[in-house]
């Protein structure tokens, strides 16, 4: 879609899997906020099958902002005059008949599929016959797939119902402004770009570490595991933006085109690129299986072959029941000539905090008071947020997609891309035990062995 063209602003929003999980944590809160800003039109419609009624739904809304954020005074009595409630299975034709009937005279309609990826097709298909995909675009949560050839398939299941001008893959990653602020920082800044290539880095890390374990959400993760909850995701799309070339324009697509070229220089991964642990106790969650071999916690080496980044290896760890919560790139920059001290000098580097607070630093040397040449490691810091105006992740990807922009949704090359380079080491059993509270099995320190060690978040 060119930018040029004006798009229609959706106006109505129906979200199918509106008695669940994420729309309990993310879509009612962002919904009041997208309510105070005024930009919701139309009615908003959550569609399961709970066997509720809209008062029901409505307590259940009141619940979610008062626990996530806490109730606005402005845009709560707006969200809730607007809500709808449509109950009834998704095989059901007349769930869709009466989703249709909710809809009124909207024209431009924006469907949120927050349920578990088996009931996409059937949700898409029901709304092509309903009537209720016509003019319509649609958000589709991750993961978009279970590797390859189910994410191919799953992509012409969508383009048998909406073209994919009209089609939202959400990460919300790619909503955070920390992870915005990496194409930002990089671009916008002139002392960055020249030395952000495989001659002054010698290597990169993307650590996200999370303390809490899989929590109540064990059937999910056992099916899924690390690697395709938030690498093939999240960490591939911040890899990205920390690899690519600067676009030619600001255009949608001219971003979109660089996140995918990093991605065709990225090698599919090998075994010996992966180190896989599951943490002590995770057999005993709810929902996973006794025998299981689901990982909670990968390393791996990633290779891009492009001018730019040839040579220099990427390293990814993400994990369950780690020390602490924190999602943060380090890109080691290689060292000086060692002439002050016949030590190593300490590591000079670029670090960029992803979750929380936006922090960015450069790791550097200064000489310590006394009369020797000796220096000490410190960091230069900038970890002001100039930004009045701060937004939900899933508060801005929603507005962006009822308003058509494409921007930081994951197109179908993209994701099909993502799983190209993750396939080859899904669903392998060999698994490496790790006690929770540590940063995950020895063997993912080996990985990293020559390139110094991991940069642990503090
Ligand atoms: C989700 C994953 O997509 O992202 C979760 O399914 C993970 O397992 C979460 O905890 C992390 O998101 P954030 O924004 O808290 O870093």
């Amino acid at each position: 879609m060119a930018d040029s063209v004006e798009l229609p602003y959706s106006d109505a929003v129906v979200f199918f899997g509106a008695t669940g999980d994420l729309a309990y944590k993310q879509i009612f809160p962002s919904l009041q906020k997208l309510a105070k800003r005024g930009k919701l039109a139309g009615p908003v419609i959550g569609v399961a099958k709970a066997g509720w009624n809209l008062d029901q739904f409505k307590a259940r809304a009141e619940d979610s902002v008062k626990t996530h954020g806490g109730i606005d005074p402005v845009g709560f009595p707006i969200l809730l005059d607007k809500l709808r409630y449509v109950d009834g299975d998704y095989k059901d034709a007349q769930t869709f008949a009466n989703v249709r009937k909710a809809l009124g005279d909207a024209k431009h309609p924006i469907h949120y599929l927050a349920i578990p990826p088996v009931l996409f097709g059937v949700v898409l298909e029901q709304l092509k016959l309903s009537g209720s995909s016509q003019g319509a675009r649609v958000v589709i949560e991750k993961p978009f797939g279970n590797n390859l050839p189910s994410a191919m398939a799953l992509n012409k299941v969508v383009h048998d119902v909406f073209a994919e001008e009209d089609v939202f893959r959400i990460d919300h990653y790619l909503g955070k402004n920390t992870v915005q602020n990496v194409i930002f920082f990089r671009f916008a800044n002139s002392f960055l770009e020249p030395i952000w290539n495989s001659l002054y880095v010698e290597s990169v890390q993307i650590t996200m570490a999370e303390q809490f374990g899989v929590q109540d959400r064990g059937s999910f993760y056992d099916a899924v595991g690390t690697v395709r909850d938030v690498v093939q995701n999240h960490l591939l799309q911040v890899l990205s933006n920390i690899a690519m070339e600067p676009p030619p324009t600001l255009s949608i697509e001219s971003l979109r085109d660089e996140r995918v070229k990093v991605l065709k220089s990225v090698q599919p991964l090998n075994e010996e690129d992966v180190v896989r642990g599951q943490y002590a106790g995770y057999l005993e969650t709810p929902g996973v299986k006794k025998d299981s071999k689901t990982e909670t916690y990968v390393a791996l080496r990633l290779a891009i072959n492009s001018w730019r980044w040839r040579g220099v290896p990427f390293f990814v760890r993400a994990g369950k029941s780690l020390p602490l919560t924190e999602t943060e790139v380090v890109a080691k920059l290689r060292p000086p000539c060692p002439i002050f001290s016949a030590e190593a000098p300490p590591a000079n580097y670029v670090r960029f905090r992803i979750s929380g607070e936006p922090v960015i630093a450069i790791g550097a040397s200064i000489k310590t008071a006394g009369d020797q040449l000796r220096g000490c490691p410190i960091e230069l810091v900038a970890d002001q947020e100039c930004g009045e105006d701060e937004m939900l992740p899933y508060e801005e990807l929603l507005g962006d997609a009822m308003a058509g922009n494409q921007t930081w949704f994951a197109r179908e090359d993209y994701v099909e891309e993502a799983w190209r380079i993750v396939d080859p080491i899904l669903d392998k059993p060999n698994v490496s035990a790790y006690q929770p509270g540590t940063w995950g099995p020895a063997e993912a320190a080996k990985l990293i062995a020559p390139y110094g060690g991991w940069f642990d978040p503090k």
